[in-house]
């Protein structure tokens, strides 16, 4: 094992909690103040919790999606068009979660000269688990040998682990119970998948974030946040012998898609309402999926967040139109009164390249509709160029990460429209987190300069995106065969059939980003 190896390193109770959700947000969307316009976002509490810093670990090596296409026998694009990947990183049983956390939580602290003394709160995502009962949490412990006052433990939900871990980390930082130190939260994990349609979408990596207040990536609103949790089996690791997962990728979508329209019909309905906007008029509009400057999604493949953000467009044009049948049946009541004075109603608006019946049948049933999808992609693909590519880009040549993969996206964005210098203040970016079984999030972040808050340490986006420099790490990487993919896995497998102590057998000299002395 290594560490510090690399710098780059169900009925009436529910209905009744519901009725008094509802009356508790009511009553507190009073004091929000109305905005103008959904793309400028109400600012909280003043504390601006959010993201201070963030820090990304992957492995060295990678496998080009054009060489395992080759490599695997099956038809030319499959899984660079197919899927939308370009590569996939590769590591074998010399590191493992315990290694990457280590090596990202330092690299964190080291690159920002922070004092290990100052942390409160260490959580880690993860579902590559080493021990079913000692947490990746207590092996980071190392980094901070004079401070064992640190709340947080290691979460595990498939890919949400993280983002659990996040939202306890800003609840804590903007609690009573906060004592003004930071807090760190890793995600990372190492995605493999027995032989098979889903084996392109492996990937491995590790992000590790600082949470703080006075951010310049701060949560917009803690009350517009959204939550999908089910009790679904779509992705699951009941084996505790074997570390792939058990998958029905088809299912995996649906489950993907359910949870990304739960997540984004309540975040809309919740904007709208702190934003005061109850109807659409020439200077409020509802929240809609060209609202937000940027989205980040988990991204187990480029080509899911694709279609996925097609779905948030046809989400829009199916509530447009429902809204617009009640406005019609209003109208023609009104009509029917009105005839005599030989009043016209309006038909509803659609774009006419959607088919009328996808409006109005049960949402389900459009999801294996081509037609539609095609239709979706075409209407949404500039946006998407726009608002997703640069928080793509990295999942696209790294590969699913699982837990670190939402948060790859954020550090991707900062990287890409951050060195550009487009995510400027008072731009938004919604964030969609996703993890099996099923448990999903949608929360909105916005960008801060925070320079003028007097606070005696600032933290800004230009920094992050220097001190990340994730792309020009990331060309730094070494190709390796494909086969050396299947090799790494089955390291991996004799690993977990072995258990402890256990020796590794992958090649790493000269295979590792470079430690620090
Ligand atoms: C995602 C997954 C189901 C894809 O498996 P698959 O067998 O390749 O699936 P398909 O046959 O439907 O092919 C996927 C796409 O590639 C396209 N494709 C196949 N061969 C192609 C080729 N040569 N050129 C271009 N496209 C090609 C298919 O038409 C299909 O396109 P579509 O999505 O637009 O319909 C599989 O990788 C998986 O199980 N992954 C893990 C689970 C997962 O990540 N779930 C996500 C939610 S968390």
């Amino acid at each position: 094992m290594t560490s510090h190896t690399g710098a780059m390193a169900v009925g009436a109770t529910v209905a009744g909690g519901i009725a008094l959700r509802q009356a508790f947000n009511r009553s507190n969307s009073k004091d929000t103040k109305t905005t103008a316009s959904t793309t400028t976002a109400p600012r909280g509490n003043g504390k601006n919790v959010g993201i201070l810093a963030l820090e990304v670990y992957t492995p060295r090596t990678y496998i080009s999606q054009t060489a395992l296409e080759e490599h695997s026998g099956v038809s030319a694009g499959r899984y660079t068009l197919g899927l939308g990947q370009e590569g996939l990183a590769v590591t074998g049983d010399a590191e493992d979660v315990n290694s990457m956390a280590l090596t990202v939580t330092h690299s964190l602290l080291e690159k920002y000269n922070i004092d290990p003394n100052s942390i409160g709160r260490l959580e880690v995502g993860t579902e590559t688990l080493v021990d079913k009962s000692k947490s990746t949490k207590t092996v980071l412990m190392d980094l901070f040998p004079n401070n064992t006052d640190i709340e947080g433990a290691t979460v595990i939900n498939a890919c949400y682990g993280g983002t659990s871990a996040l939202l306890n980390a800003f609840n804590w930082v903007e609690s009573d119970a906060w004592d003004g130190r930071y807090a760190i939260v890793v995600a990372v994990d190492i995605a493999t998948y027995a032989r098979g349609p889903a084996r392109p979408t492996c990937g491995a990596g590790a992000v590790a974030v600082l949470v703080g207040r006075n951010a310049p990536l701060a949560l917009v609103d803690p009350r517009e946040r959204a939550t999908h949790a089910s009790n679904v089996y779509d992705f699951f690791k009941p084996d505790h012998s074997v570390e792939y997962p058990v998958v029905n990728g088809a299912l995996s979508q649906e489950c993907y898609y359910r949870a990304l329209e739960d997540c984004y019909s309540k975040f809309c309905d919740r904007v709208d309402r702190l934003n005061g906007v109850v109807e659409e008029s020439a200077d409020k509009e509802h929240f809609n999926a060209e609202s937000a400057d940027f989205f980040v999604f988990h991204a187990p493949y480029n080509k899911l967040v694709q279609k996925s953000y097609g779905r948030m467009h046809f989400m829009d044009v199916r509530r447009k139109y429902a809204k617009d049948l009640v406005r019609k049946d209003s109208e023609e009541k009104k009509d029917d009164e009105d005839q005599q004075q030989g009043e016209n109603t309006k038909p509803p608006q659609r774009p006419g390249l959607i088919a009328k019946e996808c409006l109005t049948k049960p949402i389900e049933e459009t999801y294996s509709d081509k037609a539609l999808e095609g239709t979706l992609k075409s209407i949404s693909k500039s946006s998407y160029s726009k608002r997703l590519s640069d928080a793509n880009a990295a999942s696209k040549i790294v590969g699913n990460t699982y837990t670190a993969s939402v948060f790859l996206g954020l550090a991707s964005l900062v990287d890409k429209a951050g060195s550009r210098g487009d995510l400027t203040a008072g731009k938004t970016a919604v964030v969609f987190s996703y993890g099996s079984g099923a448990l999903a999030t949608m929360y909105r972040l916005h960008i801060r300069d925070p320079t003028s808050n007097g606070s005696d340490r600032v933290f800004t986006i230009d920094d992050m995106a220097k001190k990340l420099d994730l792309s020009a790490r990331l060309a730094t990487r070494e190709e390796v065969h494909p086969q050396e993919l299947d090799l790494a896995l089955e390291t991996r497998a004799r690993m977990h059939r072995g258990g402890a102590p256990y020796s590794p057998v992958y090649p790493t000299i000269g295979r590792m980003f470079p430690g620090k002395s």
